[in-house]
């Protein structure tokens, strides 16, 4: 075997093993970047020497070259359906049926699993290799989707046979779904894009499954639990459902962890209970329980009537969608001065609450689901507590409804909304509304800024709710009496917080600027506006196209500065900062000389031993260089900490010099 041949064998395992920790034992041993490098490597080696590509090479699993439509699949077992049970009676008269039909005297042993919302596929495994998978279908003929399949990571694309013998040939059924936090940080990312939000899980999934490019499956981040297997040929099968499930993790699938062998149906009753109750508590929706009788022998005695098993039966929870009126459109300010469109609700019952109101998201959301106050509404209570608007039945909106509009002042405190362009939420331009205002304290005094020990979120909070702090400026109005009156503060800690505070004065416009929370003005920012302008006074004066002037700052910051300094009450929290002796100034840059690293452009990756990403970025720009968040031919430097990823994977790439904590020092006092 060549040396090429042995080493990409190597990478394979290494590979496998490091996904079967990650993905299906939750329990990663290499970090991300050292598994990147590895698929690199790999995948250079599989360019260099085509004869090494193999459909179960890791590599495969993304960037297979796109299908057009699919063909049909063929299960040799069909994929029988389930039928359902509503209520503990129907339960009971199941485990009568199983009981009169298998001739049994005593109590019937089942296992309960959780019926995951996803979509049902099977995967066949010739001689331990995954060699094609396709969906449900109408039980006897599906899509054949191998490619989409093999780009969801929890997919084995070969049996382990450490524990168990390996399978002549097994077909595997299980469900396909998508994690409540993949699917919101996937819509995170379309909102944050301007693109329309998904529905809800479930469909995002089955939507991955069926995308002609499988790198689109790949990217939706879809997982797998296997359940069942339907054609298998092997010498010792297993002989109890619970087997079967303990089988197919030793073969390397994952496995619901909370499936459950019971002794008889009472137990089965309590099962379905206990899930009802905590259904929210999990990462991926269920939407029942699957009951199957735990003997394969009696499975087989049992059979099958028409397409549902005799065997198993599925729970079903109570729906958790219902149809009620929208009344109103009302908006709550968030606590980063987001505008949150609510939606007031006729009361309605789902799945045994009350539901008045519920998440309408922003603006784009409603307009994108075309929803009207005056509508009847779809709302669903779904994973999460907070209740959410689907949509509008459309077949029922009898009148012409005029489209909603946000609010152009902020319904708390009256101040200018501001929503740019291609943006999905709009926000509060001032900075002292009281929604807000927690938040900016704690940041305000935040390491990043202005760097005032004792003062975080519980201080910040009490500050608020006590009214002593209307805005930041007021912390340098507090005295000894005032922190005392607070519940639960010493008055040794009441005085280091106000040492501390006295302290802070000295941080310059920089840190300052920074500190007030400026949408878009964050320590970099702020850093080159204190250098060019001198000083508050002369930032508050600029017009947007003076701000426009400096490197760096485009129209969303300037506009986002000009509005700022507009604001009434921000310009007299201005006077009052000055008031209490805070040093409004900086040095201006011109009377610096150029910075060691002007000219330069460093990208900044994983956690610094002793500096946050704002105080590395500040080290930067203070020595004239630029901080950019992503690595291309132009980085000059990668600075990498702990836990470094695909930043540093892309710098080794791309031969760009990569230096920690200790050069960075080294580069910007030099
Ligand atoms: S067993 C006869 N087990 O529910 C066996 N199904 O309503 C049929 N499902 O199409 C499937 N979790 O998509 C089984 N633990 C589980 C399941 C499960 C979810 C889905 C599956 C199936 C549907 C039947």
């Amino acid at each position: 075997m060549k040396a090429y041949e042995k080493r990409a064998r190597e990478l394979r395992e290494n590979i496998d093993a490091a996904n079967h920790r990650y993905h299906v034992l939750d329990d990663p041993q290499i970090s991300d970047g050292d598994y990147d490098a590895l698929l690199r490597e790999l995948l250079d080696l599989e360019l260099a020497h085509p004869e090494l590509a193999s459909p179960d090479s890791p590599t495969q699993r993304v960037g297979g070259t796109p299908s057009t439509g699919f063909p049909p699949y063929a299960h040799a077992r069909p994929m029988l359906s389930l039928g359902n049970a509503f209520d503990e009676s129907e339960l009971l008269a199941f485990d009568a049926r199983v009981r009169k039909l298998g001739a049994i005297g005593g109590d019937v042993a089942y296992t309960c699993e959780l019926k995951i919302d996803g979509l049902a596929v099977s995967l066949r495994y010739d001689g331990g290799k995954l060699t094609a998978g396709g969906t449900r279908g109408d039980g006897s003929v599906g899509e054949d989707v191998t490619p989409n399949l093999r780009a969801i990571k929890t997919i084995p694309l070969a049996l382990r046979g450490d524990a168990v013998a390996v399978p002549r040939h097994v077909d595997v059924r299980g469900e396909a779904y998508m994690r409540k936090s993949d699917f919101e940080r996937l819509n995170a990312e379309r909102e944050a894009r301007g693109e329309p939000r998904f529905a809800n899980p479930r469909n995002t999934a089955a939507g991955g499954i069926r995308q002609l490019d499988p790198k689109m499956t790949a990217e939706r981040k879809l997982t797998f639990y296997a359940y069942a297997v339907g054609e298998i040929d092997t010498p010792e099968p297993p002989r109890s459902q619970h087997e079967l499930l303990a089988y197919l993790r030793a073969l390397g699938f994952r496995v619901n962890e909370h499936a459950r062998a019971v002794p008889s149906i009472h137990e089965v009753v309590a099962f379905v209970e206990e899930w009802e109750a905590k259904r929210d508590t999990l990462d991926y929706e269920i939407d029942g329980v699957v009951i199957k009788v735990d003997d394969l022998a009696l499975q087989a005695k049992l059979g099958t009537s028409g397409k549902d098993p005799r065997w198993a039966i599925a729970f079903k929870f109570r729906a958790r969608e219902a149809r009620t009126k929208l009344l109103d459109i009302v908006v709550s300010v968030g606590r980063t001065g987001t505008l949150n469109p609510n939606a007031v609700l006729e009361p309605v019952q789902i799945g045994g609450t009350t539901v008045s109101s519920a998440t309408l998201h922003n603006l784009d959301y409603i307009r994108a689901n075309d929803i009207r106050v005056g509508d009847v509404v779809t709302v669903i209570r779904a994973g999460d507590v907070i209740p959410r608007v689907v949509g509008p039945v459309l077949e029922l909106r009898k009148a012409k409804l005029p489209e909603y509009s946000l609010p152009t002042t902020c319904p708390v405190c009256g101040a200018d909304v501001d929503h740019p362009e291609g943006e999905p939420m709009a926000r509060c331009t001032n900075a002292s509304c009281p929604a807000q205002l927690v938040e900016r304290v704690r940041h305000f005094a935040s390491r990043g800024a202005m760097d005032i020990e004792g003062v975080g979120d519980q201080l910040a909070a009490a500050l608020v709710e006590s009214k002593l702090v209307r805005d930041v400026s007021d912390t340098y109005h507090l005295d000894l009496a005032a922190l005392l009156s607070l519940p639960r503060l010493a008055e040794k800690s009441a005085s280091n917080v106000l040492a501390a505070i006295e302290g802070s004065k000295k941080r310059g416009l920089a840190r300052l600027l920074s500190g007030l929370g400026i949408r878009f003005v964050g320590s970099q920012n702020a850093a080159i506006l204190a250098g060019d302008f001198g000083s508050i006074d002369a930032l508050a004066a600029a017009t947007e196209a003076e701000l426009l002037r400096s490197e760096g700052i485009g129209p969303e910051i300037a506009t986002s500065v000009a509005l700022f300094f507009a604001q009434e009450p921000n310009r007299a929290m201005v006077a009052r900062l000055k008031a209490a002796g805070v040093d409004t100034t900086a040095p201006l840059r011109e009377r610096e000389p150029a910075g060691v690293l002007a000219g330069k452009t460093l990208v900044l990756t994983g956690t610094l031993p002793n500096l946050t990403r704002d105080e590395a970025a500040e080290l930067i720009v203070a020595a004239g260089g630029k901080v950019s968040g992503s690595v291309s031919k132009k980085t000059d430097y990668v600075v990498a900490g702990a836990d470094a990823g695909s930043k540093l994977a892309k710098a080794e790439q791309l031969g760009i010099p990569v230096i920690d904590e200790a050069g960075l020092r080294k580069l910007t006092t030099t």
